[in-house]
């Protein structure tokens, strides 16, 4: 049966037992409104530790739009429902006041890697990340935490937040899960009408599209075609669609800049942000 744990002191315990006993444990944050996404999380940290611990808080200091944290999907008991099918051992669902007892003060800077894409759009929100992920990490105190692709810089946050601290866990990264039609898998898709709803796999066709694209075109001709293509579409507004390294995530101008480029998007439908990503070209690799 799955443990149910919902104070520190609760999820501090089931880790020190865990650890007394010297099983390897997984660690899975999330925000709730789990998905095939976050399931293919739970289902990587069973197979690779003896016990996998799922978080489930809305991280309210890393929403800098109050309406999408007002509109953020709850669905516990059905999310604990998913979790026990997974065959997940324990969840930590802590409320706002045990996570914030007293106004979180701490301030990350992760140089570049904040300031861009997210960074720039969404002021505050990696601190957030940071301030709740280290806090998550040790309360739980996992010997792997997995993490999506989807939110790809979110991930290269992590990865630094982890090296910077020296946090004695091991990162793991996940694919992007998506549905049928392309879209990646969100907590927030739920909220597109079902009209929005048909629209919205346009985001990665068009990003594969642009992958094609990029085999024979510059960076500049690739990125003017997509933001062309997604405005073209009835209810779309692009935030942003960069073409940045893989590893720094800085802007390219040219393919050779980076072992490995990438496309990151950030469209608005309906009043819901959507985030994805892409692997546009990679050098080919030295005999
Ligand atoms: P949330 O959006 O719930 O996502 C939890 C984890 O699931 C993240 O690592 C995210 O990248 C991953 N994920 C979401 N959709 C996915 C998909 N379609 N395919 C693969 N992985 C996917 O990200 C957060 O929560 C929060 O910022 C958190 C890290 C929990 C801190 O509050």
């Amino acid at each position: 049966m799955i443990k149910i744990l919902t104070t520190r002191a609760e999820a501090a315990e089931f880790a020190a037992s865990a650890r007394f006993s010297g099983k390897k444990m997984g660690f899975v944050p999330t925000m709730g409104a789990l998905h095939q996404g976050h399931l293919s999380l739970v289902s990587r940290a069973l197979e690779e530790n003896d016990l996998c611990v799922v978080s489930i808080f809305v991280n309210p200091i890393q929403f800098n739009n109050p309406i999408d944290l007002e509109k953020y999907p709850r669905t516990p008991e059905r999310d604990i429902q998913m979790l026990i099918n997974a065959g997940c051992h324990a969840v930590f669902m802590p409320t706002v006041q045990e996570m914030y007892p007293e106004p979180a003060t701490e301030t990350y800077d992760f140089g570049h890697l904040d300031k861009v894409m997210e960074g720039a759009f969404r002021p505050g929100h990696f601190n957030g990340v940071a301030v709740v992920v280290r806090r998550l990490f040790e309360i739980v105190q996992p010997h792997r935490a997995y993490f999506g692709e989807k939110d790809y810089q979110q991930l290269a946050i992590i990865r630094e937040l982890v090296s910077k601290y020296q946090l004695p866990v091991e990162v793991i990264p996940c694919p992007i899960v998506r549905e049928a039609d392309g879209l990646a898998m969100s907590s927030r898709n739920m909220r597109l009408s079902a009209s929005d709803r048909s629209k919205a796999p346009e985001i990665y066709r068009i990003l594969k599209a642009a992958r094609e694209i990029a085999k024979d075109h510059d960076v500049a001709t690739v990125k003017e075609w997509v933001l062309k293509s997604l405005k073209s579409i009835d209810g779309f507004e692009p935030e942003y669609f960069e073409i940045a390294s893989a590893e720094s995530l800085l802007p390219i101008d040219h393919w050779d800049e980076a072992e490995v480029v990438m496309g990151f998007v950030v469209v608005w439908l309906g009043g819901v942000r959507l985030i994805d990503n892409i692997e546009l070209r990679r050098k080919p690799s030295k005999p």
